[in-house]
């Protein structure tokens, strides 16, 4: 972790953790008396259209790009000491591998399904499936627009829903599931 890295209150001791270790493909073997596996990134997957954000009906989902939103969220991850993995699919079944293989890599998923949040009982049951904690975004309010986006199916398999704070809800998203981390990580070292 960079030296200057802000950490965010209540997240010294998985930082502290962070530095003492070896970082190693999101995952760290803890120095001291405890050898659990601590799995410390997280998969952060978008679902289709969301690649056009920045243009992409601007009154809507705001200006900024999701590079923009990648970079915010890989900055505010190294201060967590959290690696995160972000991803972009226009295709259903490429977002259900992702979540697949996330099982032994990642300790937490953010998902904006977009379109798929209403129609997809896939990657409903691929959540369900990984039994990894989950924090669903959008960038809009989908309560305040048509009826068929007042329904996601992926929400069944989340931990909390966030929506309608722009990017904003990536970034609390982040926050929620490094409490979640670092709750475990607490968890896990006592039973250790
Ligand atoms: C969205 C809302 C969905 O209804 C829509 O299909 C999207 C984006 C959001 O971030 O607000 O593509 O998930």
């Amino acid at each position: 972790m960079p030296r200057n890295a802000r950490v965010a209150p209540g997240m010294s001791a998985v930082v502290s953790r962070y530095r003492e270790t070896n970082y190693n493909h999101g995952r760290y073997m803890a120095t001291g008396a405890c050898t659990n596996t601590m799995r410390e990134s997280l998969l952060i997957l978008n679902g289709p259209n969301l690649n056009l954000l920045g243009t992409r009906q601007p009154e809507v989902y705001g200006r900024e790009t999701l590079g923009d939103i990648e970079a915010h969220c890989t900055q505010v991850g190294q201060g967590f000491g959290i690696g995160i993995d972000f991803r972009q699919s226009n295709h259903e079944g490429e977002i259900v591998d992702w979540i697949h293989e996330a099982r032994t890599k990642h300790a937490g998923i953010i998902i904006n399904p977009g379109a798929y949040s209403h129609t997809s009982v896939a990657i409903l049951d691929a959540l369900l499936s990984v039994d990894l904690p989950t924090v669903e975004v959008h960038l809009s309010n989908i309560h305040q627009r048509e009826e068929f986006r007042h329904h996601s199916y992926v929400s069944r398999a989340a931990k909390g829903v966030i929506c309608g704070f722009g990017s904003l809800g990536y970034i609390l998203a982040l926050q929620a599931l490094a409490a979640e981390i670092k709750s475990r990580n607490q968890q896990a070292m006592a039973q250790a």
